[in-house]
């Protein structure tokens, strides 16, 4: 049987990113479960994947991007013993989800609840995930403390400010003013950061600052985020924005910074995140946090900020989109 699948044929723009078919199904390994899948996303990470500029990403081109999916198990392989077939898996694929099957290592495999809708499902596996950990396993917020977080109107953003919600805290978050009521109508204090200075607006809204702000511009950004903290805060990096866009910054001199500025007596320290790296530190930790997730999606005190439902075959145009800051929340790309 046939089925296709996105693949970027070169490192480059969203034409690189092509529709083929093959001619015959992947047949699953030991130890893994061959999965039909339904939705995937465009996310950021993609468009950095596609670019050639993810450092976590070492494969060469032609392959399938896809961050992220939720599916249906079409077929067991030997040694597996966790799923059936019709059972609804999510995982964080990094690559490989823009097609229609995929095989995975079983134990990778998160169950998704049934009656879940799975592009809201699928919304939550890197955005709010993301979100999340940075809030709890790094920053480990407590209620009445206050945040900043930049990007607050895209996937990872609007997901942080609904977590940060039901934490109690008081948060602010610069977009550009098209998605500052978006950014309002979830319980975020909006800054505009394209005519505002950010740092000058935070002192005039709090006084002191923030305990805690998240930053995935990188470069110069980074020193202005790390002087609205006020002791003993912290300054979450997660990202390299800038630096894929070509407005400056550099990876390792980020990392260095961030290492030095975390060494520094100056009361407050830094961390970097990623969710690649925490999940290979603490395995259990990644499927423990998208299960609570769900849960509260079930219990609707999270609902995910879907832009737009769009099919695989459009995942041209949904990186355009993200490229062009376009999105409010999730891109989610239909695969069936
Ligand atoms: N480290 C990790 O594990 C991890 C995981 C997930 C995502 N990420 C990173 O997190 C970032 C956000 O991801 P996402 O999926 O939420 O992307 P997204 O949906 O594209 O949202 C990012 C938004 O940031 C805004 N922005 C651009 N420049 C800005 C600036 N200087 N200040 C404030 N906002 C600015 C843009 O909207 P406006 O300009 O219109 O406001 C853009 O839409 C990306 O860099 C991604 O790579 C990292």
């Amino acid at each position: 049987m046939s089925y296709k699948r996105v693949v970027i044929t070169e490192f480059g723009s969203p034409k690189v990113l092509k529709a083929i078919e093959e001619t015959k199904l992947p047949e699953p390994k030991s130890g893994e479960v061959r999965v039909k899948v339904l939705v995937t996303s465009a996310a950021f990470t993609d468009v950095m994947i596609r670019m050639g500029k993810y450092p976590g990403v070492k494969q060469k081109p032609p392959f399938s991007p896809g961050y992220d999916l939720v599916g249906v198990v079409d077929k067991v392989g030997e040694a597996t013993n966790r799923f059936e077939v019709g059972q609804r898996v999510a995982d964080l694929t990094v690559t490989g989800a823009y097609s229609e099957y995929v095989c995975l290592p079983e134990r990778r495999l998160t169950p998704v609840p049934d009656g879940l809708d799975p592009a809201e499902a699928v919304s939550l596996v890197l955005s709010y995930v993301t979100a999340y950990q940075m809030l709890h396993r790094v920053a480990k917020v407590k209620s009445g403390q206050r945040i900043l977080i930049h990007g607050a109107g895209g996937a990872v953003g609007t997901a942080m400010i609904q977590l940060g919600n039901l934490l109690g805290l008081e948060i602010y978050g610069t977009a550009s003013k098209s998605k500052h009521e978006l950014v309002a109508s979830l319980g975020a204090t909006p800054i505009d950061y394209q005519t505002e200075d950010f740092v000058e607006r935070i002192h005039t809204l709090t006084g002191d600052g923030v305990d805690a702000s998240f930053d995935p511009i990188g470069g110069e950004h980074l020193k202005r985020s790390f002087s609205v903290l006020r002791r003993p805060g912290i300054l979450v990096s997660y990202g390299f924005y800038n630096a894929v866009i070509g407005k400056g910054g550099s990876i390792p001199l980020d990392l260095l910074r961030l290492n030095l500025w975390n060494i520094l007596p100056n009361g407050r320290s830094t961390a970097f995140y990623s969710i690649g790296a925490l999940r290979k530190k603490q395995p259990a930790w990644f499927s423990k946090d998208l299960t609570d997730l769900f849960d509260l999606l079930a219990q609707r005190k999270i609902e995910p900020i879907i832009a737009k439902r769009m099919p695989l075959s459009e995942a041209r145009q949904a990186h355009e989109l993200i490229e062009n800051a376009r999105v409010q929340g999730k891109i989610v790309l239909n695969v069936v």
